[in-house]
């Protein structure tokens, strides 16, 4: 097994455990991967999921090049397509899904962040795309996230420049949430998905649904959607009790 996986009051947390390959991911851990997040999003125990790398070093150094030496162009599509869907994996799960990025997140080690819902970076981390320096393009995701979170500038800039960035700079940029000491990290994230898990587990869902859509939508339908969404919202137990609690001036009770 590459990846340990655990659970802490509702929080599962998921680490890439290759630290000498510097956590680089192979076909087998991707897989282990999916099914890994697959089995925490069907686990009422969580509510809440962190993905990051063993070791100080990084956090995932992209697709683990040796291997992608001996891939033909068939071979090349099926690893795009198995990275990609990781990728859709995480980014369309109902639950929050956090990547605590402990070092180098680099190529794929970039893409699997950037599917993550929300980026915590220790201020050690160095991000970047840095494929066109072996020839390659970003294939898991990397050219259509990166420009939906960073902006189409941004993401040409790195894309093209292959250079690594600093959590400083992947903070201007929009890259990452917040940036914390390496020994804070994971206690920082923990906490963020704890103030997380004070609110409601389907409401958490449904935002996730309709901020996704966003991107795929024209603000029209996607404006209708929501609607519907929050329109849905008030038969539901738990948006009377979040609405009741605050009238009678306690804290709401979720059940997950
Ligand atoms: N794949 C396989 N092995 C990797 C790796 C990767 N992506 N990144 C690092 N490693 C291995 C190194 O080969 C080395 O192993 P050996 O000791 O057996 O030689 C070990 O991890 C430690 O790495 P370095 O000695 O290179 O460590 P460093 O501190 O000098 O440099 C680094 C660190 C800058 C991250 C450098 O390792 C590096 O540039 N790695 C490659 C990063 C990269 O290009 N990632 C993108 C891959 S392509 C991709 O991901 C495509 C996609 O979109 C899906």
């Amino acid at each position: 097994m590459d990846i340990q996986n655990k659970i802490i009051n509702k929080i599962g947390i998921l680490t890439i455990n290759r630290e000498k390959a510097l956590n680089a991911l192979t076909p087998e851990v991707l897989k282990e991967l999916n099914q890994l997040v697959i089995s925490f999003i069907k686990n009422k125990n969580i509510g809440v999921i962190i993905i990051t790398g063993s070791g100080k070093k990084a956090f995932i150094a992209g697709a683990d090049i040796k291997i992608m030496k001996s891939l033909d162009k068939k071979g090349g599509y099926e690893f795009s397509k198995l990275g990609q869907e990781v990728t859709q994996t995480i980014e369309t799960s109902p639950k929050p899904i956090i990547a605590a990025v402990n070092g180098f997140a680099l190529g794929g080690g970039c893409e699997i962040s950037l599917a993550c819902h929300l980026r915590f970076a220790s201020d050690n981390a160095k991000f970047g795309q840095p494929e066109v320096r072996i020839g390659l393009i970003p294939g898991w995701g990397g050219t259509q996230r990166l420009p939906r979170i960073i902006g189409k500038g941004h993401a040409i800039e790195l894309i093209t420049g292959g250079q690594l960035i600093d959590s400083k700079k992947a903070f201007r940029i929009g890259l990452v949430n917040n940036v914390f000491a390496p020994d804070d990290l994971l206690k920082e994230v923990i906490k963020f998905a704890e103030l997380i898990l004070l609110n409601g587990p389907i409401a958490l869902t449904d935002s996730l649904y309709c901020i996704n859509i966003a991107a795929e939508k024209p603000i029209s339908e996607g404006l209708e959607i929501e609607a519907k969404i929050f329109g849905d919202r008030f038969e539901s137990k738990e948006t009377i009790e979040g609405l009741s609690a605050f009238i009678e001036k306690r804290k709401p009770s979720f059940s997950s």
